[in-house]
């Protein structure tokens, strides 16, 4: 038996997760598994109901379950509380208590959405890339940061700060991905202005030696910013600092037409949570609108990473495959004169191609 945490969240991250869970469910009955999936609040849900973002139970209940499915948090009536209290600190906190310092994101095009891209076909088609973002350091972490008082008003102040064993634990990820994949890396940093990226570079060459399969290469984040519009195909893995990976990742997402489709990972030595890249889009929520693709593929990556999986998680995504090439789409995804179905029609659509 499996146990899965389900964080619906906010906005909707409660109508991505409930198509989700209806993959979850047929998965179980098709493979004859057992998931036990247990609800708890997060983000302003927790806050409406318990004034803080996370309770200690439901870091608890993260820490005792298999893996963690979460949908988004945030939204405008939230916006204006303090730092702390905000509903992004939550995922903060399940980052840093369950130690989830890998985040997937890949950034693949599916060739039956290659005309939802702002990009042109030829230099999108085959596109498949992985961004290895650290997730539980750098400038998100690093002390001291505040706002404190001054003489002549206020200074605002953050800390990127990257340990040798933060990066050598990503790099070590990033590399062995690579090997799976086309045995290429290309490690970001600005490692002509900071010193943190100093030692990032220094470091990620370190690790690279004891891997010679794999050609490793630098870029700065600018050039890279640039080159990921220009010739997105150059990329195989990204491996980056938590800022920069943010950053990039969304960048790569939308090469792929579509942030709607992107699902993530995020890894630590115990502990394991998916959840779509995209965020609670409040202004969507509650109209059976959103792109459930994301989440959906989410769980694929939870077959696969926790569960071991495999042809389970193919049979997700290539029920979701199917759907893109039988012409469905959500709205975010759809052309001029294209029909649009709702989230809860893309989950049926996508259910009933679901094969094992
Ligand atoms: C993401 C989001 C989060 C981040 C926010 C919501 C804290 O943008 O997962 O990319 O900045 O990491
Ligand atoms: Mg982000």
């Amino acid at each position: 038996m499996y146990k899965i945490l389900v964080l619906p969240g906010d906005g909707v991250g409660r109508e991505v997760v409930r198509e989700a869970l209806r993959v979850v469910q047929k998965i179980a009955t098709l493979a004859h598994l057992v998931f036990e999936t247990k609800e708890a609040l997060v983000g302003g849900s927790s806050i409406d109901q318990h004034g803080v973002p996370i309770t200690d139970e439901v870091i608890k209940a993260a820490k005792n379950s298999d893996a963690v499915l979460l949908g988004a948090v945030g939204g405008t009536k939230w916006d204006g509380l303090e730092y702390k209290k905000r509903p992004e600190q939550a995922l903060l906190a399940l980052r840093k208590e369950l130690g989830l310092y890998a985040n997937l994101r890949p950034a693949a095009i599916d060739p039956s959405l290659i005309d939802s891209s702002p990009l042109k076909r030829e230099i999108i088609e085959g596109v498949d890339i992985l961004v290895v973002r650290e997730l539980t350091g750098g400038i998100y972490f690093g002390t001291p940061k505040g706002i404190e008082k001054t003489a002549d008003g206020e200074r605002g102040f953050n800390t990127e700060v990257y340990t040798t064993r933060e990066i050598e634990r990503i790099a070590l990820k990033a590399f062995e991905f690579a090997r799976k994949r086309k045995r290429k890396v290309i490690s970001v940093d600005k490692a002509n202005i900071l010193e943190s990226s100093e030692l990032w570079r220094r470091v990620v060459i370190g690790v690279g030696k004891h891997y010679p399969d794999v050609q490793l290469s630098h870029m700065y984040v600018d050039n890279c910013a640039m080159q990921l519009i220009r010739n997105p195909k150059q990329f195989d893995v990204i491996v980056t600092t938590n800022l920069f990976g943010d950053i990039l990742s969304d960048e790569a997402a939308m090469l792929t037409g579509s942030i709607g489709m992107l699902p993530s990972a995020s890894l630590g030595d115990h502990h394991a949570l998916y959840e779509p890249v995209h965020g609670s889009a409040p202004d969507i929520a509650g109209m059976d609108k959103v792109n459930p693709i994301a989440t959906i593929l989410s769980f694929a990556m939870m077959l696969r990473y926790t569960f071991n999986l495999h042809d389970l998680s193919l049979a997700v995504e290539q029920a979701v495959k199917k759907v893109l090439k039988d012409g469905y789409r959500t709205f975010d995804l759809a052309g001029p004169g294209q029909p649009v179905v709702s989230t809860s029609k893309m989950g049926d659509l996508i259910l009933e191609r679901i094969q094992h």
